[in-house]
């Protein structure tokens, strides 16, 4: 109910502003729409992560969140026992990888940047476009993406259930035997759902703990939630509304017109909009957008204070020149980089399961 007004609140607020915007110099909207959201927004729509969602078909136990991590590391699931999730989706690289876009077997490029893996639990929908509903679902995924692992989900299954440690575990975790690809992908789910970001010095900050940030961090919190409106967008725990916008990213991807949400929904409103991505721990993984166009965060918000990027007709409405200073620009990337940059061990540390300590 609450998120409905607010939805409905932003929508009116911004509709006339919207229509000046058609036709006439940006910087002409400046003023105008930058007050209205700071003040009607309300400035505290971030705070601490909640307990992680967990489906109620797929309990977390500690002998499948095991198994799922085995399985991360995995090669054996993709094609050519080369690419594991972890290729792409790296904890030593913020759960992402260098990009700009995603590189699968053979070397193959993929059109998109790997999204980061911790907090994805929090997601409502996963990927870009948000084609999946679920981290059970998103699984399946890469395994029979072409690009990516290569395999098919047959493949998979014939595979683990060659490999006499899996049957045993999946048996000891599920069970049941034969291993079938359900259960593959919920003990991956499950091992994701471990991988939760809560203590960065804005968490500490929230708990109480005053000096977690500097004054240079405060100010950038400040901006980020309030000139800069980044919480428009960027709100709640996880600093994501879950939804899809259209920032008129400058694509440079190897699919240089990406459609984004409409691939997904048909709906005109959603061309070129992609799903508002955490900046939790962004500052571990540079380069940034969909197709890792933006090379650091200097440049992310330099993009937004110029009012996005292409002239695109499906721009949305809250992307304005934002007229943020030098000073003001530091401010918020230190927030971003330093405050939001998480400090938990089990998930900063996790390292890649060795081959050799993988089930025979
Ligand atoms: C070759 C690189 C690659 C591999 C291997 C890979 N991914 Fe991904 N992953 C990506 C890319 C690229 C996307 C975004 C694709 C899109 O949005 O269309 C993605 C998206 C995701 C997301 C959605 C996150 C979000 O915020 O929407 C999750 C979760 C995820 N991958 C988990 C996994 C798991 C688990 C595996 C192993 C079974 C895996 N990935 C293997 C590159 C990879
Ligand atoms: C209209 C909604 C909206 C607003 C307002 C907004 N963002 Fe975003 N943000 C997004 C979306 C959507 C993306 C991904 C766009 C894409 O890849 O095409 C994004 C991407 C980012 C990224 C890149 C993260 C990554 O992992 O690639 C950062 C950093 C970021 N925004 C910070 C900010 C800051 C700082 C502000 C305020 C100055 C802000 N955002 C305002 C929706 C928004």
């Amino acid at each position: 109910m609450k998120r409905a007004k607010y939805f409905l609140m932003l929508a009116v607020l911004i509709a006339p502003s919207s229509l000046i915007a058609q036709g006439s110099p940006k910087q002409q909207v400046l003023p105008n729409i930058t007050t209205i959201n700071v003040h009607s927004l309300g400035p505290q729509r971030i705070g601490n992560l909640p307990p992680v969602p967990v489906p109620p078909d797929n309990p977390q136990t500690s002998m499948k969140v095991q198994l799922g991590k085995q399985l991360y590391f995995d090669t054996r699931l993709s094609k050519d026992n080369t690419v594991s999730c972890q290729t792409c989706h790296d904890p030593a690289m913020g759960w992402s990888d260098a990009g700009p876009t995603s590189t699968g077997i053979h070397g193959q490029k993929g059109p998109r940047r790997a999204p980061p893996v911790s907090n994805a639990a929090y997601n409502p929908l996963q990927f870009w476009d948000g084609r999946a509903a679920s981290l059970e679902e998103q699984a399946e995924g890469p395994m029979q993406n072409p690009v990516e692992m290569g395999n098919t989900l047959d493949n998979v299954v014939e595979t683990l259930n060659g490999i006499p440690g899996y049957v045993e575990e999946f048996k000891q975790v599920f069970g049941t035997t034969p291993i079938t690809i359900a259960q593959v992908v919920q003990a991956i789910a499950a091992f994701e759902r471990t991988v939760v970001t809560t203590d960065s010095p804005f968490d500490r900050y929230i708990r109480g703990d005053r000096k977690a940030l500097t004054p240079l961090e405060k100010q950038g919190m400040a901006i980020f939630n309030g000139k800069g409106h980044c919480t428009a967008c960027h709100w709640g725990p996880d600093f994501s509304d879950g939804r899809f916008h259209n920032l008129g990213v400058v694509q440079t991807g190897p699919s240089k017109v990406d459609n984004g949400r409409y691939d997904v929904t048909h709906n005109p409103a959603d061309m070129g909009a992609f799903k508002t991505p955490t900046v939790r721990d962004a500052g571990l993984r540079p380069p940034y957008m969909h197709d890792g166009s933006e090379k650091t965060l200097e440049t992310v918000v330099d993009l937004y204070n110029r009012g996005g990027g292409d002239d695109d007709p499906n721009l949305d409405p809250l992307i304005v020149p934002l007229g943020l200073s030098k000073e003001e620009v530091k401010a918020l990337v230190a927030f971003m980089r330093v405050a939001l940059t998480s400090n938990n061990p089990e998930v900063a540390h996790v390292k890649p399961i060795p081959v050799s300590e993988l089930p025979k």
